[in-house]
């Protein structure tokens, strides 16, 4: 959820309700859990029928992918 704040990525969470989003970080906890071989089995939807539509593009992609290392740095994930 740390991409909400980003200066490109937070377009694509402007005017979302609270509970939208909550949902949303919980759902990301379960899908990562669920790949992480975690004990999980993840229900809700597939992730290109979660996104599709969304226009994320390779830029956007980028930035991500820029968050996403970022956080595995700080957490130590090797
Ligand atoms: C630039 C990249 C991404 C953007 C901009 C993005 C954006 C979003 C947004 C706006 C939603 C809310 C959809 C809704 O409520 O209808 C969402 C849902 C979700 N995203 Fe992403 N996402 C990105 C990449 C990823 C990646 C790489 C993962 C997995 C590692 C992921 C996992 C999820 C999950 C689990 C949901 C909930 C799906 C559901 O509601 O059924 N997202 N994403």
């Amino acid at each position: 959820m740390f991409t909400i704040t980003d200066a490109q990525l937070g377009r694509f969470w402007q005017n979302r309700g609270d509970d939208g989003i909550k949902r949303e970080k919980q759902l990301l906890i379960d899908y990562l859990c669920s790949n992480a071989d975690g004990s999980i089995y993840y229900i809700d939807r597939d992730m290109k029928l979660s996104h599709v539509g969304m226009k994320i593009n390779e830029s956007d992609w980028s930035v991500f992918l820029e968050h996403a290392g970022d956080a595995m740095t700080a957490l130590s994930v090797p």
